[in-house]
């Protein structure tokens, strides 16, 4: 028994169980039996599960596979994009096996629960339908399986001996228009506290008042005491901290039986630093409570200071600084990890999207895990925090309509509780596309949400995605909202400004250009919902929705339009489920829209982003790719991705002449079919050479500044025989947690070291020493290769294979072999 307890912990935690005195805080991760079946006694602690999975938790037990255009296969006509008909969507969910029922059971000791504690269980979201059994009785249950939620189960421990925690879960078919993830996908939390303490995010901190020379920070700490107890005999000590953990300022206050038992704080903090994007300063609120002398909680609040506001006509302010939301929108799955949250996987996701510029993050459509909003807390990155994708009226069969009326205010009030002290979460969104648009009854609902987010927390704004333009503009649905979000619909901006009485328009969901990486398609000419034989679409990025754009119909309205606050691309990294336009194709059962890859490798349309959203850091990018062997003589257009104005293009040393961004493109006079189809807009941003002809060789680029001087230049070239595997590493420095990652790019190189781009064979993995292989993937959508192999076949010349490591530091080997190939090797620190 005494193993299991020392399993379920890990290293850190039990540190934490050993330094706090009064709250005791530790997470359920190893330890756990998993299995598909349904069996009525699995909550028993009788019960039998010696033949069950050992699992670790967070845990996504369907992104093992496999693969089957049976899981899920959704008939159904999906109106939001024009479907008028049923059709069979076989890859709408990702065709993994998340539909059913899952049980997990623990066994856990808690030696500190003593006679008169408080123990409470908290899930970081679990998939879906939680029902929550404690040494064989039901604590509770939940139902949106993105949410947190905790319950009390003081009257269910132990106080002695053994704890058998089992969870049951549900998914339900045609829940789900994007891969949901199955089971204890997020983290499990056990919190023992004294009688008297402070609850689960039971503290509020604002920021009311910030100038050069002192910020006031208003804190007010909710107390759970006993009922023989008198308030006044409880005290508050609350110590700010800075990063280094110096007291900056105090406060300490007495309950009073008029307080509802509310602990309000003001402090004052003198010269504060700032919450920015660029220097994220993040201080701590330590606040202690007592009863007479005694000490009975102790809690901590992490939190920033920094202001937001929402001017009309004016725009979006962050810390009195204009800012233009330079946004994606992210499901929340990790790609061949499936849904299993990851912090060093997220801190992974973040700076790739920093890099390019990115400054937010919509969580689209649901709640976020918190070990996201801790990494954008930590490094910068703004967070529109989103709730849900249906109300009351379905957009799936068996989605949240099912759980509106019960769940709805719980559900929305768990998540401003959870993330209303985060400094990174700007925005509440209360909805997407939800079919009450343009509905009676429909901006009164809408009304509802936003009021139970102001009640909550009345220092953020409140928006929703909206796609019915003309009539949310029509019956008030878009009026009442703090912010107009509007989805795709550039066209209707203005009339929306004219009409709406924000006087400011937020692109809520914006581009869905399709592509996939390493591949073009000829002629390049624009094109909507186009398919090909092979199922992909080109990366000339010229390809997009019914209902969608390109990247520069985006751009030109937030850089021509002062009243446009920016905008959130549908989407910043591809994600299982939705293959638009591949909708019946299978095996086609991921995204095209991202920026970044299944594998987290960028896209062309990563540098173009890049280009214009990081506009100080040098962007040069080439495509394609220069290996068109028998397109020789035939017209490949090439294109630059950069932030410099103009460059001239050479193949083999001759000149293909120079091309300049062309700043006369204006919305108005570039609002056209012709123009659309000449690629009038991206003049403005891309350079493009539209008659080259392919020769092999080299294509060297050189770009100048505005003044016409030559600054940089850049040249690819037709690679040779493949000759070896080349691996670089994003980290070569890990965390010996067991959980830190390092993700490893895999290239086919010639002998030079130029990407063979049309390698597309198996690659084999070992991993040695302090670490395991947890998974790859080569960003195709229509692979079939599972994830958590050791191998992986190459798409277009890469892949991406992750490593994560043990909890004992040492060393870490790689290597990566393929039929033909000199084998790569790459060796990691782990500490
Ligand atoms: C939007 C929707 C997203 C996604 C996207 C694809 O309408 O809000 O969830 O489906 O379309 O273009």
């Amino acid at each position: 028994m005494k193993k299991s307890f020392l399993f379920a912990l890990s290293w850190c935690c039990l540190l934490s169980i050993l330094s706090a005195q009064v709250r005791t805080e530790f997470l359920l991760e190893k330890g756990w039996k998993f299995a598909r079946t349904d069996n009525p006694q699995s909550y028993s602690p009788g019960f039998n599960d010696s033949k069950w999975q050992s699992v670790v938790v967070p845990h996504d037990w369907a992104i093992y596979g496999p693969f089957s255009s049976k899981n899920d296969m959704q008939k159904v006509a999906i109106t939001q994009d024009g479907q008028k008909e049923a059709m069979e969507h076989a890859g709408r969910t990702g065709g993994l096996p998340f539909v059913g029922v899952g049980w997990y059971r623990i066994n856990f000791k808690v030696p500190e629960f003593t006679k008169g504690k408080k123990a409470a269980i908290l899930f970081d979201g679990a998939m879906s339908n939680p029902e929550v059994f404690l040494n064989g009785k039901k604590v509770g249950h939940w139902a949106y399986g993105y949410n947190s939620f905790y319950l009390d189960i003081t009257p269910y421990l132990n106080e002695a001996g053994n704890n058998l925690l089992a969870v049951r879960l549900e998914n339900k078919e045609e829940s789900s228009r994007w891969y949901p993830g199955a089971g204890l996908y997020r983290n499990v939390h056990v919190i023992i506290t004294d009688d008297a303490h402070i609850p689960v995010w039971g503290t509020q901190l604002t920021t009311p008042k910030i100038t050069s020379d002192f910020a006031k920070i208003n804190l007010k700490t909710k107390v759970v005491r006993p009922a023989d107890t008198k308030a006044e005999n409880f005290r508050l000590v609350t110590d700010i901290k800075d990063v280094d953990n110096r007291i900056v300022a105090t406060n300490e206050t007495n309950l009073s039986k008029y307080d509802g038992d509310l602990f309000e704080q003001n402090i004052i903090v003198p010269q504060p630093k700032l919450w920015d994007i660029e220097t994220p300063y993040l201080y701590k609120a330590v606040s202690k409570l007592y009863e007479g002398s005694t000490l009975k909680d102790e809690y901590t609040t992490t939190f920033g200071i920094r202001s937001i506001e929402i001017i009309p006509d004016k725009g979006f302010f962050l810390n009195g600084k204009k800012i233009k939301f330079r946004g994606v929108c992210m499901h929340h799955d990790l790609g061949p990890l499936g849904a299993a949250t990851n912090e060093a996987a997220l801190r992974h996701q973040v700076s790739m999207l920093k890099e390019m510029g990115s400054n937010a993050i919509r969580t689209s459509h649901n709640m976020p895990s918190p070990e996201l909003i801790k990494v954008c807390d930590e490094m910068g990155m703004m967070v529109m925090a989103e709730s849900f994708d249906e109300w009351k009226a379905p957009k799936c069969k068996n989605g949240y309509n099912l759980l509106f009326d019960e769940w709805a205010e719980k559900d929305l009030v768990n998540l401003v509780h959870h993330y209303r002290n985060n400094p990174s979460v700007v925005m509440w969104s209360i909805g997407n596309e939800v079919p009450q648009q343009g509905v009676a009854g429909g901006a009164k609902m809408a009304r509802f949400l936003q009021d139970i987010c102001h009640r909550e927390d009345p220092t953020r704004p409140v928006t929703q995605g909206m796609n019915k333009p003309k009539a949310d503009i029509g019956n008030n649905f878009a009026a009442i909202m703090d912010i107009a979000g509007i989805n795709y619909h550039t066209g209707i901006y203005p009339e929306a400004y004219e009409k709406l009485p924000q006087q400011l328009i937020l692109g809520c969901e914006t581009a869905s250009t399709v592509s996939s990486r390493g591949v073009y398609k000829f002629p390049v000419e624009p094109k909507i919902m186009q398919k090909y034989d092979d199922h992909q679409s080109s990366s000339y990025d010229v390809e997009y929705c019914d209902w969608s754009n390109l990247p520069e119909d985006d751009y030109i309205q937030h850089d021509d339009r002062s009243y446009c606050i920016g905008e959130f691309v549908w989407t910043g990294f591809d994600y299982l489920g939705e293959p638009t336009p591949y909708y019946e194709d299978w095996p086609n059962h991921s995204s095209l829209f991202g920026i970044i890859d299944l594998a987290s490798l960028p896209k062309d349309r990563y540098y173009l982003y890049r280009s214009h959203w990081n506009p100080t850091k040098e962007t040069l990018h080439i495509l394609p790719h220069w290996n068109w062997k028998g397109r020789e003589g035939e017209v490949t257009p090439v294109f630059v991705y950069t932030n410099y104005p103009s460059a001239e293009l050479f193949i083999n040393g001759k000149s293909q002449g120079k091309r300049t961004k062309d700043l006369s493109v204006t919305i108005d006079n570039s609002n056209d079919d012709a123009s659309m189809k000449e690629l009038k807009r991206q003049k403005r941003y891309r350079l493009m050479w539209m008659d080259t002809k392919y020769e092999p060789g080299t294509v060297k680029v050189v770009a100048y500044d505005k003044d016409g001087k030559a600054v940089a230049e850049k040249e690819i070239r037709t690679a040779g025989a493949p000759h070896h595997i080349e691996l670089t590493a994003d980290r070569t420095l890990l965390t010996a947690d067991g959980k830190d990652l390092s993700y490893i790019t895999v290239k086919v190189v010639d002998k030079d070291g130029n990407l063979c781009p049309d390698v597309n064979q198996l690659v084999k993995f070992k991993v040695s020493g302090a670490g395991i292989y947890r998974a790859g993937a080569n960003g195709d959508p229509i692979s079939m290769d599972l994830f958590h192999l050791p191998q992986m076949t190459l798409f277009n010349g890469m892949l991406t294979a992750i490593v994560q490591t043990k909890d004992k530091a040492g060393n870490i080997t790689l290597e990566a072999s393929a039929k033909g190939l000199k084998t790569g090797v790459i060796t990691l620190q782990s500490k």
